[in-house]
């Protein structure tokens, strides 16, 4: 990508998105409540349950989604919504089938720049991360500017490159419970101000027919998770361009600092190496992600992505974060690591 897809061309301003924007609604109840909390008829079909890192990502071996019945169904959703993301391998789960499961969950949602209204298809890139104006490789929660950000996604890999093309995510439960107290305080005052603009310049830019108009939209800079009813962060670097309470030179060092404190999450993160039947679920409202470009043949790497709508972003002043949890289990004599790898009550 270079830096005259950022701009405001000719071909921008004669361009004509057809779609209307999206109005805030209601999303039906996420399945994650409808799961027996201890998710036993889906962690028993799994012949091993492989917890990657202790904050974020879980794999589970020997479970095929095909087979999923429907409580077993609910009960990943809320391992997701714990664990941030649920990783498969060897899956032989089929296109027609992936529609059909994210329709378990809610909504099929649809990205502005998504052609075919189940799916969207991932495939390799070999930007220059760190070019001007190049955002593709940076981290992001999937079209986060929307009324209604993605909950539930799920990323299906066709093919892959024997190396190369891995996705990062990072907890953003975590990110937010390593702040400071009193960053903590002031977080929760703010609002983060989400914008496609640039993505909108760059696609129309390159040739392609976003079907929905760039848009600006506020969200709580930390968020409620309805299910597990932790605090997170709402931040990331591709989309949020501003804090709307704040002054122009402290938004811009308050979002530098957001991003270091994003980037430096190696403890708080984990790598997800591809193979072919390859299939990551995660929570789309409290996890950051991001796919490193380059180093491989691009044609190499493809994924189909489905995802629902999530409930408008909210904040719930007596939410907890995550070290409270903690704390809650251990007074009440929980074993430290099941509260720690099982966020919820
Ligand atoms: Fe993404």
């Amino acid at each position: 990508m270079s830096a005259t897809l950022t701009g405001i061309t000719e071909r921008v301003f004669a361009y004509r998105a057809p779609d209307p924007q999206l109005e805030v609604f209601e999303p039906p109840k996420d399945r994650a409540f409808f799961a027996d909390p201890e998710k036993k008829a889906l962690l028993a079909a799994a012949k091993q349950v492989r917890h990657l890192t202790p904050y974020i990502g879980t794999e589970l071996i020997g479970v095929q989604l095909s087979q999923l019945n429907e409580a077993q169904k609910d009960e990943l959703a809320l391992l997701v919504a714990e664990r941030g993301v649920v990783f498969f391998r060897n899956q032989d789960i089929t296109l027609e089938q992936q529609h059909e499961l994210t329709k378990h969950y809610g909504i099929q949602d649809r990205d502005p720049n998504q052609q075919d209204p189940r799916h969207v298809t991932i495939i390799g890139r070999d930007n220059d991360i760190r070019a001007y104006g190049d955002f593709a490789g940076e981290y992001h929660a999937d079209h986060s500017h929307e009324a209604n950000p993605p909950a539930y996604t799920m990323l299906r890999m066709v093919k892959t490159p024997e190396f190369g093309g891995d996705t990062i995510f990072t907890s953003q439960t975590a990110l937010f419970d390593k702040l400071s107290p009193s960053f903590q305080k002031l977080f929760e005052s703010l609002h983060g101000v989400h914008s496609s603009e640039h993505q909108f310049l760059a696609s129309v830019n390159a040739g392609y027919q976003p079907f929905r108009a760039p848009q600006r939209r506020e969200h709580p800079l930390v968020r409620t998770h309805p299910v597990t009813n932790l605090k997170s962060l709402f931040y990331n670097p591709m989309f949020v361009v501003h804090i709307a309470e704040l002054k122009g030179q402290e938004a811009i060092h308050t979002l530098n600092f957001l991003r270091e404190h994003l980037h430096a999450a190696d403890d708080l993160t984990v790598r997800w190496k591809w193979e072919p039947g390859s299939v990551a679920f995660w929570d789309n409202r409290v996890v950051a992600h991001r796919a490193l470009p380059g180093g491989y043949d691009t044609s190499l790497r493809e994924g189909k992505r489905t995802a629902i709508f999530g409930e408008a972003p909210f904040f719930d002043p007596s939410s907890e974060t995550l070290s409270e949890r903690l704390k809650k289990g251990k007074d009440e004599q929980v074993g430290d690591e099941t509260v720690k790898l099982h966020f919820s009550n």
